[in-house]
């Protein structure tokens, strides 16, 4: 079926990372390709990336770009962002959804661990803005939408220090960058999801591991879906949050606000 787009939305491209998986990121694609975005899927996994855009070019009968990017690789991102605005002619919102995280006490943790941990998360999401913001400043317009965590704040050993630190910084580049860019027509803000449910997280933790969370942790007795951050999300990159930059909003049932 073919979809005629109208308004605000009509035309707007967007670069989503970390997009095919089985949680936030494929959730935050499906929902800006439903609210008219043309949503870039990029993944470090090329084909379910591929695969996803291919079902959302059936499903809204225009056709949605795929492509393979590794975030850590800063030189494929550069590229990729590149391509995309020399195919599709700009580019007006970017998510940075990409995260990977391995939980190692301080005293025991792995310099490896650490290091991917900072690559992934901090440094990925630095690439991405860094070869976006340019992008955006000379079209005079775009909203970043930077995927945080209650880890950021929250002194809990289950989240891993490497994490957290990451977590924490990406908060600091976000409010920096919003400052910097706010007179360019670029707004830049955070999410911090709590515990948000996927298929993946189901064969890494027990079932009650999601129970417990939700009868003791959780102020709304469940944990968080995908679809409750890309509904931020799309909040956030919209013309409705125009007057919203350089902020950190938690999506976690209140498990820890942010105060
Ligand atoms: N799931 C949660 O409970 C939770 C809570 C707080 C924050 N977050 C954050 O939300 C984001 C999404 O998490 P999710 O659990 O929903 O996973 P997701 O399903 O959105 O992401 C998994 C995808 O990431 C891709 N990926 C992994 N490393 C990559 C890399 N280096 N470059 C590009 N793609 C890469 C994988 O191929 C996979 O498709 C992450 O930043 C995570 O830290 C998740």
């Amino acid at each position: 079926m073919s979809q005629e787009l109208t308004g605000e939305t009509a035309g707007r491209v967007a670069f989503v990372t970390a997009g095919a998986g089985a949680g936030i990121g494929a959730a935050i694609v499906t929902r800006l390709a439903g609210d008219g975005l043309d949503v870039v899927v990029t993944d470090a996994h090329e084909r379910r990336a591929s695969e996803l855009a291919e079902r959302l070019s059936q499903e809204h009968g225009r056709e949605f770009m795929s492509l393979a990017v590794d975030v850590t690789d800063e030189v494929a991102v550069q590229a990729a962002i590149d391509e995309v605005v020399r195919r599709r002619g700009r580019l007006d919102v970017l998510v940075n959804n990409a995260g990977w995280s391995k939980i190692e006490p301080v005293a025991a943790m792995s310099v490896e661990t650490w290091r991917r941990c900072i690559d992934v998360d901090l440094n990925g999401t630095f690439y991405c803005m860094r070869h976006a913001l340019p992008h955006m400043i000379a079209q005079k317009g775009g909203a970043i939408v930077n995927i945080s965590s209650i880890a950021a704040w929250e002194a809990n050993a289950e989240h891993g220090a490497a994490y957290s630190a990451a977590k924490a910084a990406i908060l600091a580049l976000t409010r920096v960058a919003a400052a910097e860019n706010g007179r360019h027509g670029v707004r830049i803000n955070a999410v911090a999801p709590g515990l948000i449910y996927n298929d993946f997280l189901r064969k890494i933790y027990p079932e009650d591991f999601f129970t417990g969370y939700a009868e003791h942790r959780s102020l709304l007795g469940r944990v968080g879906k995908p679809d409750d951050v890309a509904a931020l999300v799309a909040f956030l990159v919209s013309e409705e949050a125009g007057y919203i930059t350089g902020e950190v909003y938690g999506v976690s049932g209140g498990v820890s606000p942010h105060a």
